[in-house]
């Protein structure tokens, strides 16, 4: 099949995306040649951009009533956290990373320089999910862009031809752990972390929506399937999370460590594309 018709496909791909994301914000219709107005902040695919412009605003909140004067002062409560797990209907990413804050939520918050959001935005069709930031990611905020990070993004690029930018990239976790650990070798994420930081995962996975989810590892894996059976039983056949199609696969950081597990990550990956409707590019 030429490059030609494998581009229209992954076109076609992102444009299913972003309807199903409008369909899921409870809008099935939309008036063409409408003068734009953005979904959200988050990226959107240029070809949807058209398509997607009369998505009415959100209606303001009313304005808070302001509380009674009392004669006796309470005691100021300390602030609740924004609600992790509850995503609103027609919520957005930036209204996820909003409610994220400055978190203290867990003992993470005081190791890590920034909290690791994402990589990518509306319309990924496939989204990958790791267990946490490393160094590098720690530092620039990105996830998977260490060592790690460049071995996935070579998977995303060269073994499925898709750009990194195409795809939506998050962790179980947000925050680095200690200067000299690291997640996937020396450290899992631990249950406390995993349930302070995991809802916003889930929020953000039903909010971008993707067709498939690849999880890297055994704790992106655990958590999000829910299971204590492990990546090497679940790799390579396909499981379901709230509807999505979950493909297990290892984590690239294990595959740089054992070189020959590339063979069954690759094996994975195609099993994604055929998904997808992803020709294998040409070598
Ligand atoms: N490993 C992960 O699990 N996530 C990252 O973002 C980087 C390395």
């Amino acid at each position: 099949m030429s490059e030609d018709i494998a581009a229209l496909r992954r076109e076609i791909g992102r444009i299913r995306g972003s309807i199903a994301h409008l369909r899921a914000m409870g809008i099935d219709y939309v008036r063409r040649g409408h003068p734009a107005t953005p979904v959200s902040a988050e990226k959107v695919a240029p070809a949807t951009v058209q398509e997607a412009a009369p998505v009415a605003a959100e209606p303001a909140a009313p304005p808070a009533k302001p509380a009674k004067k009392s004669a006796t002062k309470a005691p100021k409560a300390p602030e609740a956290p924004a609600p992790v797990a509850a995503a609103a209907a027609g919520e957005s990413l930036d209204d996820i990373r909003a409610d994220i804050g400055d978190c203290t939520r867990c003992k993470l918050h005081t190791t890590r320089t920034q909290i690791v959001f994402h990589d990518g935005g509306m319309g990924a069709r496939v989204a990958f999910v790791g267990e946490g930031p490393g160094k590098d990611e720690d530092l620039q905020g990105v996830p998977f862009v260490g060592r790690a990070g460049k071995l996935l993004t070579d998977i995303i690029e060269k073994g499925m031809g898709i750009p990194r930018a195409e795809v939506y990239i998050c962790n179980v976790v947000k925050c680095r752990p200690t200067e000299n650990l690291a997640f996937t070798k020396d450290r899992a994420p631990e249950p406390d972390e995993v349930e302070a930081c995991s809802g916003f995962l889930k929020r953000q996975l039903r909010v971008v929506r993707p067709e498939v989810i690849v999880t890297l590892g055994n704790p992106a894996t655990k958590f999000l399937l829910d299971t204590k059976e492990g990546i090497t039983r679940l790799r390579g056949s396909w499981h379901k999370w709230e509807g999505i199609d979950v493909m297990p696969t290892f984590h690239p950081a294990y595959v740089l460590r054992n070189p020959p597990s590339k063979r069954e990550v690759w094996a994975d990956i195609q099993l994604v594309m055929d998904k997808l409707g992803i020709e294998r590019p040409a070598r």
